[in-house]
């Protein structure tokens, strides 16, 4: 596939949009098989909350699309596809798993952080191209929802949740 030539915002804005939702198309993924990874409770429910968020987080991209008169389509994200790569990696090595939770959280928190900032720089471009809300209510929706599963999880790292987890891990 020839790559597509880009020469004003409007059209900057759908070339991250398309790799957004190939994103959040593969996430829906990686999180079902994060919460089924994850030993620890508290862990493996977020990512399964998530999951269910990340499915709403696929029709709010598509909806953009369907505001912009657009089918929507996915570029490949090749950001979430070395995420996805550096855990298949680790998962051969990992034979603890307390060390596997202790690193899902933070490849957790690394994922919603790329999130972010996705969105914001979508964001950003869909103002200055002066695209209406119908387009950017959706991702606006989408950025509270990874805010959200971020703090959740910083939490956890540093919180309670984890304590038998990490006692055990430092004795
Ligand atoms: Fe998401
Ligand atoms: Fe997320």
């Amino acid at each position: 596939m020839s790559a597509p030539r880009l020469t004003n915002l409007g059209d900057q804005f759908v070339y991250e949009l398309e790799a957004v939702y190939d994103m959040e198309v593969k996430l829906v993924e990686a999180l079902g098989e994060l919460s089924y990874m994850a030993t620890n409770d508290k862990l493996s429910e977020g990512f399964a909350t998530h999951r269910d968020e990340t499915k709403a987080h696929v029709e709010r991209v598509e909806s953009a699309f369907q505001a912009l008169g657009r089918e929507p389509s996915r570029r490949d994200n090749l950001v979430v596809d070395a995420l996805l790569e550096e855990k298949a990696q680790y998962d051969e090595s990992v034979v603890d798993d307390d060390l596997r939770n202790v690193h899902y959280l933070t490849a957790g928190m690394k994922t919603e952080r790329i999130e972010i900032s996705n969105y914001e720089g979508l964001l950003t471009t869909a103002k200055k191209a002066g695209l209406g809300d119908e387009v950017t209510d959706p991702l606006e929706e989408n950025l509270d929802d990874e805010e959200n599963a971020l703090r959740k999880l910083e939490g956890l790292s540093t919180g309670s949740g984890l304590k038998a987890l990490w006692t055990r891990l430092t004795s």
